[in-house]
Order: C-alpha cells, then sequence, then structure tokens
C-alpha cells in the first residue's frame, strides 16, 4: 500500500482538522527527504508513518487507555497519568492489524512519533521533526520555527532542539517527562558527542 491509499482509507475516521494535519506532515516530510537526499525506499516509508502516525490522535484518554490494557501493551505511569501519550503505540498496532501496515520501520517510527527513539535513523528523525515543524504547528508555537529551520541542515540537532523545548514545557507545566523522551535526547546527545 503506499501512502495515499493508507491516507485516503484512514481519513473518515479524523477529524477535518487532524486530517489538514496529516497532510501537512506528508508534505513536509516529503520535502525534508528530498533536501537530505533521502533514498526512494525510505521516502516512501517515512509518508506511509507520516500517513498513518496520528490514526489514534482524536480517541478518548480512556479508550486509548483500554485498548492499550486490551493488547497486553505496558503502559508507564506518565502515559497512565496523560492517555493521549499512547495514541502512537496504539495506533501503530490498529495500523497492522486493521490496515495491514507490516512494515517494521514504519511501525516503529509511528510507535514512537511522540518522545522519538533512541534506535531511530536519520529518515525516522526527518518524520518526527515533520511532524513536530508543520508550519500550523509552529504558527500556535513559535518557538518551533527554530527547529523548523534546524531540520533542514541538522535533522539530530533539531530533534534534541524540539525535545528539550518539549521537556522544558513540561516541566513548567508540572508534567513529568516521558522515560522515551529522556532515553532519545540521551542517544541524541551522546551521538552529538562522538
Ligand atoms: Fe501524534
Ligand atoms: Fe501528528
Amino acid at each position: 500500500m503506499d501512502h495515499q491509499e493508507l491516507r485516503r482509507l484512514i481519513a473518515p475516521e479524523l477529524p477535518e482538522g487532524l486530517r489538514a494535519h496529516v497532510d501537512g506532515v506528508i508534505a513536509l516530510a516529503d520535502e525534508l527527504a528530498q533536501l537530505h537526499g533521502v533514498g526512494d525506499g525510505a521516502r516512501q516509508r517515512m509518508l506511509l508513518a507520516a500517513a498513518g502516525h496520528d490514526l489514534l490522535r482524536a480517541a478518548e484518554p480512556a479508550d486509548l487507555l483500554a485498548r492499550a490494557e486490551a493488547r497486553g501493551i505496558k503502559i508507564d505511569p506518565v502515559e497512565r497519568a496523560t492517555p493521549l501519550l499512547l495514541h502512537g503505540v496504539v495506533g501503530a498496532a490498529e495500523l497492522c492489524e486493521r490496515f495491514d501496515v507490516r512494515d517494521g520501520w514504519v511501525l516503529h517510527a509511528v510507535r514512537w512519533h511522540t518522545s522519538g527513539h533512541p534506535d531511530f535513523d536519520t529518515a525516522a528523525w526527518l518524520f518526527f521533526l515533520a511532524d513536530k515543524v508543520e508550519p500550523w504547528k509552529v504558527e500556535r508555537w513559535p518557538a518551533l520555527q527554530d527547529v523548523a529551520t534546524t531540520a533542514r541542515t541538522s535533522p539530530r540537532q533539531a530533534a534534541l532542539r524540539y525535545l528539550d523545548l518539549n521537556l522544558e514545557r513540561g516541566a513548567a507545566a508540572g508534567r513529568l517527562p516521558h522515560p522515551m523522551a529522556e532515553q532519545s535526547r540521551d542517544a541524541l546527545i551522546g551521538r552529538g558527542r562522538s
């Protein structure tokens, strides 16, 4: 299945604003892939992840928790407090079950699209960044402009900047950090030093 077909199949399940966001992520992922010379196979996987990543973004928190529990997904206390954080991991499971998305790279990228993951390769970080800095999100949170600009030259540095901004914002709001976001950040810093 290509990303356009997945987008078309999922569209009826998404509210209008979310459909516009998904289209923005697809467009920016494509642009960043071309800018960074990502090969065609990896670019297609990025676009598939972009099309499917927010399948459950509009689900109710209690529903997300129930769907995660029904699948035996391990739920971190931070996720239990903010079930929205589960929309990637449960969304990836449903993309596989209901839409026959089988590609391991795509499912991994979707599963961790909120926090990033220490194993992300450059294409996965570019998809991650396309989700974080598509134009509508930058408009709502202008601090992201710096991340959007850096994404065009240094994807890992941009991802680190995004995670720092988001962890700072969460701390200011009294939210506990997601453990995987911290691990991603540590991995990006480690790689930056080596
Ligand atoms: Fe999302
Ligand atoms: Fe998204």
